[in-house]
């Protein structure tokens, strides 16, 4: 398969490629992404001299210039991870959402419609369901959609969009929505790697309000599988549900982190807490189990240890994201080739 992958610089993206080419080495994979503030090119560094990847920068809102990859590259399948992503971002300013999420998004579903791809995979996140009650049920892939911040409006508006697609043009889309990830290559603006750092470096470790606030935590792995399945088994027109069967509450996983770094819980503080701070996510994945024969493989536990393991197996890439040095990678490696007009390149 020919794969576009938009916004594979990302934390998701970024470990889908890798996965991808694990697993499925005589495919061919072109990343777009814009490498906004959490696009990193280092991510996909060690890929810098497989012929079966290349970079494109450029902006999934730009409808030429994703025709173009769609139509030159001969693009078989779209994994669409681009997104303004971070919930706090999206309460200080809703318009970038709105632009890359619902726009960019529409963008893409309308080029694969005239392209004819065979395959647009569009990854979504439980939090378009909403919040749920301490008893409630957890989210099935039925549950109608109540988003309650901007970012879960613009990801709800963008499902809606690639579902209509598929009943309006038959465009054969499928839709995934996964709970929290965490595990290598995520930007330290949220929770995980932000608790992770800060301990590292015996910093304070922000937790908003009471920090009783439950998510269903997924080792991203494990996500990339299950998009993985959906791409390649999934029903046209159908969305599936991933989820770790791991609720926690956030002070249970900054406890459960000052463990494994050895760092005392009087680092915690207790901050204001987030506007409309949804208090709870649970997701019900035994669609995905059943049709896809997908199931998490990593522990909590064990998934945590992992990912502690990575930040502290990684002072450079913590350093360059930490200190912005890694907002020149593109540039420094790129510059000559771009002056030669072109942009599609190797990663590296
Ligand atoms: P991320 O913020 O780490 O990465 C997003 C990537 O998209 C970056 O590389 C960025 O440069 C790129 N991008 C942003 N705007 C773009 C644009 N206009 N054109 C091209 N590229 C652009 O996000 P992530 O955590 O890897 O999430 C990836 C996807 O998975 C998102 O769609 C998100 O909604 C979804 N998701 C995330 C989680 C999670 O826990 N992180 C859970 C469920 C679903
Ligand atoms: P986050 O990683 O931003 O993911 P999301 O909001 O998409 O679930 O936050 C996870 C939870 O952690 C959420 O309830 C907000 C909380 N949180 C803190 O308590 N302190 C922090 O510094 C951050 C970034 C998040």
């Amino acid at each position: 398969m020919n794969l576009l992958v938009t916004g594979g610089c990302g934390f998701i993206g970024a470990n889908f490629v890798h996965e991808q080419r694990r697993q499925y080495p005589q495919d061919r994979l072109v990343v777009l992404d814009a490498l906004t503030y959490c696009g990193n090119l280092r991510n996909l560094e060690s890929l810098s001299s497989d012929p079966g990847v290349a970079f494109v920068r450029g902006d999934i809102c730009d409808a030429d210039r994703v025709a173009q990859l769609l139509r030159d590259d001969h693009m078989d399948a779209i994994v669409h991870f681009a997104a303004e992503s971070h919930v706090d971002r999206s309460i200080l300013g809703p318009l970038p959402f709105v632009q890359t999420n619902v726009v960019g998004t529409t963008v893409l579903l309308e080029a694969a419609r005239k392209a004819q791809v065979q395959r647009f995979l569009h990854v979504s996140t439980d939090e378009v369901y909403g919040t749920l009650g301490p008893t409630d049920p957890p989210f099935t892939e039925e549950t109608p959609l109540a988003p309650r911040s901007p970012y879960a409006a613009s990801k709800a508006a963008s499902d809606h969009l690639a579902l209509a697609y598929a009943h309006t043009y038959g465009l054969p889309v499928v839709v995934t929505r996964c709970s929290n990830n965490y595990g290598p290559f995520q930007f330290p603006e949220k929770l995980l790697p932000l608790m992770i750092l800060s301990a590292l470096a015996d910093q304070p470790l922000p937790v908003y309000g009471d920090g009783q606030q439950v998510r269903d935590w997924i080792y991203v792995e494990d996500h990339c599988r299950g998009i993985d399945a959906a791409l390649r088994r999934g029903r046209p027109g159908a969305v599936y549900n991933f989820g770790g069967r791991a609720e926690r509450t956030n002070l249970e996983m900054v406890h459960a982190i000052l463990e494994l770094v050895g760092k005392p819980r009087s680092l915690i503080r207790f901050v204001a807490d987030r506007l409309g701070h949804d208090r709870r996510y649970a997701v019900e994945c035994s669609r995905a189990e059943h049709e896809l024969d997908w199931h998490a493989r990593w522990s909590l536990d064990d998934g945590l240890r992992e990912t502690v393991r990575w930040y502290r197996e990684h002072p450079s890439w913590c350093q360059s994201v930490q200190s912005g040095e890694y907002r020149t990678f593109y540039d420094r490696n790129y510059t000559t080739r771009l002056a030669e007009s072109t942009e599609v390149a190797q990663c590296g």
